[in-house]
């Protein structure tokens, strides 16, 4: 599908992004206090910046997977079929698991996603979502933690794309069409 020309708009600046990760962290490892490994998922591919700097942040015995699910494709809205195109390396019975998302919208991936590994009978199952569009969901889903809620608005970088573009941006931005 060919991209409507658009521009970007900074709406969380790298520097706030950085503090809000410190404070999720020290609430993370307050919950986790004592875990023997805490097996960290990172859902491809949005969330591997956001993984990068968190895991850096978290003093706990960590270890870290990766599960990919279908996404939007080139467009900017969401299939609402998930599909698991990448399964995790490792096993997660018996063990504490964080799932982490860039971004939780209509709901569909994290509500499938976390059905699945509560399948597989984890001691304990969280989820942190960078950011979180209320606004559109269409599936109950509430992470445990969350960095930003933000309004309907399309966004892009710390790892976050438009049709693969603009993940290497510092900072969140709004996709503005022109
Ligand atoms: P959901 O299944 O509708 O909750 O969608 C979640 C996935 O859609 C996220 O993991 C993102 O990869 C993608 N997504 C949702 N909103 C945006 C956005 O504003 N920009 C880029 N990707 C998004
Ligand atoms: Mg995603």
């Amino acid at each position: 599908m060919a991209q409507r020309p658009y521009v970007i708009d900074q709406m969380i600046s790298a520097k706030a992004i950085a503090a809000r990760i410190e404070a999720l962290a020290r609430e993370i490892e307050a919950e986790f206090e004592g875990t023997d490994k805490l097996v960290v998922v990172g859902l491809l591919r949005g969330s591997f910046v956001f993984i990068a700097d968190l895991v850096r942040e978290l003093d706990l015995p960590i270890e870290v997977d990766f599960l990919e699910a279908s996404s939007y494709g080139d467009s900017t809205e969401s299939s609402r079929e998930v599909r698991i195109l990448k399964d995790l390396r490792g096993a997660i019975e018996a063990r504490d698991v964080l799932v982490v998302e860039d971004i939780v919208d209509t709901g569909h991936t994290m509500h499938h996603v976390s059905t699945l590994l509560a399948s597989r009978k984890p001691r304990r199952l969280k989820t942190i979502a960078l950011l979180d569009k209320p606004a559109r969901r269409e599936l109950s889903f509430k992470a445990d933690w969350t960095g930003f809620e933000i309004p309907d608005e399309f966004v892009v970088g710390y790892g976050i794309d438009y049709a693969q573009r603009n993940r290497n941006l510092p900072f969140i931005g709004k996709v503005r069409f022109t």
